[in-house]
């Protein structure tokens, strides 16, 4: 048929494009690439290789070289001489580097898009006109945040050497992700590659040559999980980023949690699809096409989860089916392709044996007749309905061209079946009514909503999980804070352990020691759960000494079942979160006058353990502190983002949810206020275990809770041996972060106990934090931990 025919009847043609410039790239290189370190290609240690194939055909690639601990070493200690002269450079001539990264990307886009395309099996129209675009936005971007580095992040430092861990499924966008922040901070990176896809990464690296990026700031490693895991334990990497599956990130966590390593995990998904009656059903399908068959459904965002209102149901499904009928599954170098080929042997039959689990389980699974090709690891398009919420299909990252459907009847239902997944990354959203869109999107727990739009990305919207799809932004101003920490604390000392005693650099007392007047022996202070005192479940205590060693009563010791009740307390404070943060304000204000009012009988008890001018000091920070953060509530807020698309992006500051807070001994009631207001500030509800050297704190602070309109359960406070309390948080599925502020091994605990649910931990690393001390003690650090940004995207126009 020739084109003039083939116009008149629109009838589909091939359209492939040329490979060339891709084989010949490969030729050049002898189809064998070993590790880039130290601005070379080093063979690999051990001599071993392993083959990259093209999905779509079977045929071979290249060879890639296997790493080992010896080449992970070498990797290592080559970002690790890069760094300090890499650091020394101006963020004018790193941002230098970061825009002809940029330039060089578009410069050889088209055989960096083939080869993407080659080595993964996405359709070429995606990885030339998304992936790779993408990539070069991202250097651009950053390029920007090089320059402006010290101007907009004065006080803070890069962590170091970054080991940077990354799947297959956007293999050089997921690079860019990672490498373009780390750079524009001032780290190195050692980077490996996911085995399936080495390919584009390892064209970048001679992509960093061409620029003449110094030797050692961009290492890449290839290899498989062995090789991964190699770098996730090697000492000299001070982060690691990761972007993978839920399992791999949980095994991760583990493997760093008696180190000082810094963590970011961009996990798996389930992600919802909502459609409420009123929506534009025709780009509400459009929408899903990209929604869940962009990348063959191997997206960790995917709308894998399609929710329709019930009255419009039947009519969606129906589209949908006429929609999937003309998709074209086939040659991914073929432009007029929508759906390429499956990474590899092993995920087609992880997808097969994911669909034949739910048929078993009572779904209806419906797959158009559409031409397949006869070779290469192709998946239909399949939309499996009647599933039940708790169906496997439903619940399980399938990772493949796999849509689910269910119905809703209300907003409310919408919501609830949404956020029914142990995941959290992204949600899409489709209602002609703005207000029911954004009440929705409110509501989700879903680091990314789409509204009436799906699947955008850009440099400036951060990208990332809640709850189990992991913990970290990538992109925006939040993702650089990733690869950034306070100066002070990557050189703040050891906290001397055991600990001696209070952290009194503003108020050494020693010399002026004052004895209170005898307190009475039988002062018992209890729990403080849901607003009201409570006894502990062991009816035990322990006693409180002073620093001339007698006793000034009895704290409550708190156990499992106390911490449980307090964590249900906590979850019924909710409504916290929803007020309005000029009524959080207002409350901590008056919070503060009250403190101010007992001021002169709290110093006194607690000069009995800490001295009569550390306690003094402790009473007046404490209560500036409260006013600080009463300020803060409703000025700690979130951004709208620009990105190049026809909408704005909506970056929210949300809390957290629940957080357990283990509080510093040193300063019992200084370091307490230090945590617990600025985790409440922004909305927050805590289960509180205040100082283990001084616990009776506890009763002066909830005297005070109590006149001050603090909703019950907002502040709990359990006493009781941390490194036992600290467990039982750690392990709570129902706490969302663990901040544990004590020594060493405690904050190891804490991150070691907290990998089922994946929450983020947040400690002193064992460092001495100096809470006199304004620089360290308050402000926007610990706000920073104490929410998560959700981005919602609002198109706007016609
Ligand atoms: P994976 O999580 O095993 O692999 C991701 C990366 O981690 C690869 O570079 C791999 O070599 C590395 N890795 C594997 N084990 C490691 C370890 N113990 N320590 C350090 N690094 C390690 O993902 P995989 O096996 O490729 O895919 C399995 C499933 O994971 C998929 O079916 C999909 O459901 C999910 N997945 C999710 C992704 C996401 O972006 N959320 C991306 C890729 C896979």
């Amino acid at each position: 048929m020739s084109i003039v025919e083939k116009f008149a009847t629109m009838e589909y043609g091939p359209a492939p494009e040329d490979p060339r410039p891709a084989q010949i790239w490969l030729d050049a290189h002898g189809r064998r690439f070993g590790h880039f370190i130290n601005g070379h290609w080093q063979e690999p240690s051990a001599g071993r290789y392993f083959d990259s194939t093209d999905p779509s055909t079977g045929e071979k690639l290249a060879s890639l070289a296997q790493g080992t601990s010896a080449d992970v070493n070498a990797a290592v200690a080559s970002a690790r001489s890069a760094l300090h002269s890499w650091q020394s450079l101006t963020p004018h001539a790193r941002a230098r580097y970061l825009y002809a990264m940029a330039r060089q990307v578009q410069k050889h886009s088209r055989r960096l898009a083939v080869l993407e395309t080659m080595d993964t099996g996405k359709p070429i129209r995606e990885s030339r006109d998304i992936d790779i675009p993408l990539v070069a936005r991202h250097f651009y971007y950053h390029a920007g945040w090089a320059q402006l580095l010290n101007e907009e992040f004065p006080g803070y430092t890069a962590c170091g050497v970054v080991g940077q861990i990354i799947p297959w499924n956007f293999p050089l966008l997921m690079l860019a992700w990672k490498i373009a922040p780390a750079l524009a901070t001032g780290n190195t990176v050692v980077l490996k590659p996911a085995e399936f896809t080495p390919l584009t990464a390892l064209a970048f690296a001679e992509l960093c040559s061409e620029i003449g990026l110094p030797a050692g700031v961009v290492n890449i490693v290839t290899g498989d999980g062995s090789t991964g895991e190699a770098l996730v334990k090697h000492p000299g990497v001070d982060k690691i980023a990761f972007t993978g599956s839920t399992e791999v990130g949980r095994a991760i966590r583990k493997t760093t949690a008696h180190s000082h390593k810094r963590l970011s995990l961009e996990l798996g998904g389930k992600s919802p699809f909502i459609v409420f009656e009123d929506a534009d059903l025709d780009s509400a399908v459009e929408g899903l096409v990209d929604g869940i068959w962009l990348n063959q459904g191997e997206v960790c965002c995917a709308g894998s989860r399609l929710l329709m209102q019930e009255s419009i149901a039947e009519a969606l499904l129906s589209r949908v089916r006429d929609r999937m009928s003309n998709l074209r599954v086939g040659d991914p170098l073929d432009k007029a392709i929508d759906i390429g080929a499956i990474i590899a042997r092993v995920q087609l039959d992880r997808i097969q044996r994911l669909v034949d689990q739910g048929v078993a389980e009572g779904a209806t699974c419906w797959q158009p007749a559409l031409a397949m090709p006869s070779q290469g690891l192709y998946f239909l398009p399949t939309l499996l309905s009647n599933v039940h919420p708790t169906s496997v299909v439903v619940q399980e990252e399938i990772f493949g061209p796999v849509l689910t459907a269910m119905t809703f009847r209300t907003p409310r239902e919408a919501v609830e079946l949404a956020n029914n997944t142990a995941y959290g990354l992204a949600a899409s959203v489709w209602s002609e009514s703005i207000n029911v869109a954004l009440h929705v999107a409110a509501q989700l727990k879903a680091g990314v909503v789409w509204v009436n739009s799906t699947n955008l990305f850009d440099a400036s919207c951060g990208f990332g999980g809640y709850r189990e799809s992991g913990y970290g932004r990538e992109g925006g101003k939040e993702g650089l804070l990733e690869y950034l920490e306070p100066v002070w604390f990557k050189h703040a000392p050891a906290l001397p352990s055991p600990i001696p005693g209070a952290t009194r650099s503003a108020a050494d007392s020693s010399d002026e020691h004052v004895e209170p007047e005898a307190p009475p022996i039988d002062r018992t202070v209890k729990l403080y759960i849901g607003g009201k005192q409570a006894r502990p479940d062991s009816g035990y205590s322990m006693p409180v000494r002073s620093a001339n060693g007698s006793v000034l009563g009895e704290a409550p010791l708190g156990n499992r079942k106390d911490i449980r009740n307090a964590v249900e307390a906590a979850r019924k404070a909710d409504s916290w979160a929803k007020t309005t943060a000029h009524n959080r304000g207002q409350i901590l204000f008056y919070l503060a006058e009250n403190f101010s009012q007992r001021r002169a009988e709290i110093s006194n008890r607690l000069a009995a353990v800490v001295g009569g001018k550390q306690a003094a000091s402790e009473l007046d920070l404490g209560i500036q502190r409260i006013f600080s953060y009463a300020a803060w509530a409703d000025k700690f807020e979130g951004a709208v983002h620009n990105p190049p698309f026809r909408n704005v992006t909506l970056a929210m500051h949300e809390p957290i949810g629940t957080i357990g807070i283990a509080c510093p001994s040193g300063a019992p009631l200084l370091g307490f206020l230090s945590l617990v207001l600025p985790a409440i500030a922004v909305g927050n509800a805590v289960i509180a275990i205040p100082s283990e050297i001084y616990p009776l704190i506890a009763g002066d602070l909830y005297q005070v809770f109590e006149t001050s309109d603090l909703p019950g359960g907002v502040i709990n406070v359990v006493t009781g041996k941390h490194a036992e309390l600290v467990k039982v948080l750690a392990e709570h599925d129902d706490v969302n972060a663990v901040w544990c502020f004590g020594n060493e091994e405690l904050g190891a605990s804490a991150k070691a106990f907290s990998v089922g649910n994946l929450k983020q931990v947040w400690t002193n690393e064992g460092r001495a934090v100096d809470w006199f001390d304004i620089k360290q003690g308050q402000g926007r650090w610990f706000l920073e931990h104490a929410t998560q940004v959700k981005n919602i995207w609002v198109p706007y126009g016609e």
